[in-house]
């Protein structure tokens, strides 16, 4: 199975998680990870509360759109304002053939309710690409670094897309 894995992170909690699911996918094949980034890195927050009303303006750094030769897209999510950070909503506008693959989308947030109204958006929009089904995996912030409660919740996602937790031994 080869896995794109694409996640945004300003503070650092959506890349640990982002690393756990790499090392996780990685017994299952390869593993192509980038970070979104902003063409010009570290907006400020003024900036990205801008960007999280118009992420259309936002101007991303180099990263993989195709998703052509892919089974699984892997993409982390940090909730802002009950939305993905800007550059996710961006990526998400722009990359293509996702049909047919398995998309698997882990959420750092800080309130659940706002994490599962991000998630109806995620879906959504992968909807209008052609994509019936987006497998959430929610993870508080403050879990982020808590292994086995991010083992737990990557074991169980993959479960829901039918890869068993012996396949990743
Ligand atoms: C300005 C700001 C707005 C946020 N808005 C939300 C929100 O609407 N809902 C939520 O669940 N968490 C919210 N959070 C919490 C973030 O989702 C959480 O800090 C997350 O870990 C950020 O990911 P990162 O550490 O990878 O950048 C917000 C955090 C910040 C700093």
């Amino acid at each position: 199975m080869k896995t794109l894995l694409v996640y945004y992170s300003h503070y650092g909690h959506t890349y640990n998680v982002a690393l756990a699911f790499q090392e996780a996918l990685s017994k299952l094949g390869t593993v192509d990870t980038y970070e979104l980034e902003y063409q010009k890195p570290r907006q400020g927050l003024l900036k990205r509360a801008f960007y999280r009303l118009y992420p259309d303006l936002v101007r991303l750094a180099p990263v993989p759109l195709d998703l052509k030769g892919y089974d699984i897209l892997c993409l982390g999510v940090p909730v802002w304002g009950g939305r993905p950070s800007a550059p996710v909503t961006k990526y998400l506008h722009l990359c293509k053939n996702i049909d047919n693959k398995i998309i698997i989308c882990f959420f750092v947030y800080g309130m659940e309710v706002s994490a599962v109204t991000c998630f109806d958006f995620v879906n959504k929009l992968v909807k209008r690409k052609g994509h019936p089904l987006v497998v959430p995996v929610y993870v508080p912030w403050e879990k982020a670094q808590q292994e086995e409660f991010v083992v737990k919740a990557i074991t169980t996602a993959l479960e829901k897309v039918s890869i068993p937790p012996l396949a990743l031994k």
